[in-house]
């Protein structure tokens, strides 16, 4: 496959150009204020809201395939700015699918398990019914939309949780998706350094290892699979079990991390109570399966461990 990557240099971008490239695809990415870390990678400055030069750069490179990590995903951010959320997450998403269609090329947009509310009988299927809380949640719902219409029998809609991997401070960097750094990274150095952190314990996701999520974008493309999936770690677990699961896992101290419920955190956007997915459907499709936390944990800590040795 020839990929354009879009958002080559976040999380789910680097995994994702790391695999391909390992798989034997053609790989370019796009950045904006972070360049990738990948040697070699063919990079080209890309802001996904100029739609102009979206089709002149989709033009230039002809992939068979883009792949879009970008979003504006700081939900406290995006309830505040939402223009600006729906700006990135929709009207950007549109420009590169509009972009992949006249090509005819396949295009697959990142949603999150933030569409769902955290009512009825979670972990949710991709039969479930959508119903976003937040500006962040909408414009992904809608973003979702705007990926597919140009193409449902081609394109493709991932939806993962909470996203970590290992992201080391030496390649911590201000971003235009408003995220430095993960959560489990911010966890790990938090504790590292001996500060106390409080973590709710009343919220449930699927976390999901970067490494995994990129796993099973390019299982499903490599089966042509098109329309949503779900692709989120296999264990759904509380934001606090899960913190204090790998903190253990990479040998400090989980005294550190203190549990409290949602309604104690004032957050600006508010958050499904649980949001966990259920990936069966992509195990069906494609015979991947997410891994479980243990397993998920224990690529986390080797990453960390290969990066602090080296
Ligand atoms: N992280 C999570 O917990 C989580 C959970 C569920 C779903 N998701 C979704 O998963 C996807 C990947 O997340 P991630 O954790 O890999 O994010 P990330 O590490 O923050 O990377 C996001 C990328 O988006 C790029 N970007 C932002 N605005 C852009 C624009 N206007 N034009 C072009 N590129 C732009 C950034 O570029 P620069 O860094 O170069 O500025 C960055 O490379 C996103 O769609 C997000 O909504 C994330």
């Amino acid at each position: 496959m020839r990929l354009l990557v879009v958002g080559a240099a976040g999380q789910v971008g680097d995994s994702l150009v790391r695999q391909a490239l390992g798989q034997g695809h053609e790989v370019t990415g796009t950045y904006r204020m972070r360049r990738s870390a990948v040697p070699g990678l063919d990079a080209i400055a890309l802001d996904k809201t100029d739609g102009a030069a979206v089709a002149r750069l989709v033009e230039m490179v002809r992939p068979n395939v883009i792949i879009d990590t970008s979003a504006m995903h700081n939900v406290d951010y995006c309830e505040s700015h939402s223009e600006e959320a729906f700006r990135v997450n929709r009207d950007g998403t549109a420009h590169l699918a509009k972009a992949a269609h006249a090509l005819g090329a396949q295009f697959t947009f990142i949603s999150t398990d933030f569409v769902f509310d955290g009512s009825g009988r979670p972990p949710y299927t991709e039969l479930d019914p959508v119903h976003p809380q937040s500006e962040y949640a909408r414009s992904k719902v809608e973003g979702e939309a705007a990926a597919l219409a140009p193409a449902p029998d081609r394109n493709l809609v991932v939806r993962p949780s909470v996203i970590y991997s290992w992201w080391g401070p030496r390649r911590q960097s201000a971003s235009s998706s408003g995220k430095g750094v993960n959560f489990g990274t911010w966890l790990a150095e938090e504790v590292r350094q001996g500060r106390e952190v409080r973590i709710i314990d009343d919220l449930i996701t699927s976390p999901t290892h970067a490494g995994d999520l990129a796993g099973a974008i390019l299982a499903l493309l490599g089966r042509s699979a098109h329309g949503v999936y779900h692709t989120a770690g296999a264990t759904p677990i509380d934001r606090y079990r899960f913190s204090v699961a790998l903190v253990k896992r990479v040998g400090l101290d989980p005294a550190l991390v203190h549990a409290v419920h949602a309604a104690e955190f004032a957050q600006k956007a508010p958050r499904p109570t649980n949001s966990s997915l259920d990936s069966s459907r992509l195990t069906a499709t494609t015979g991947y399966r997410m891994l479980e936390l243990p397993a998920a944990l224990d690529r986390f800590a080797r990453e960390r461990s290969d990066d602090l040795a080296s």
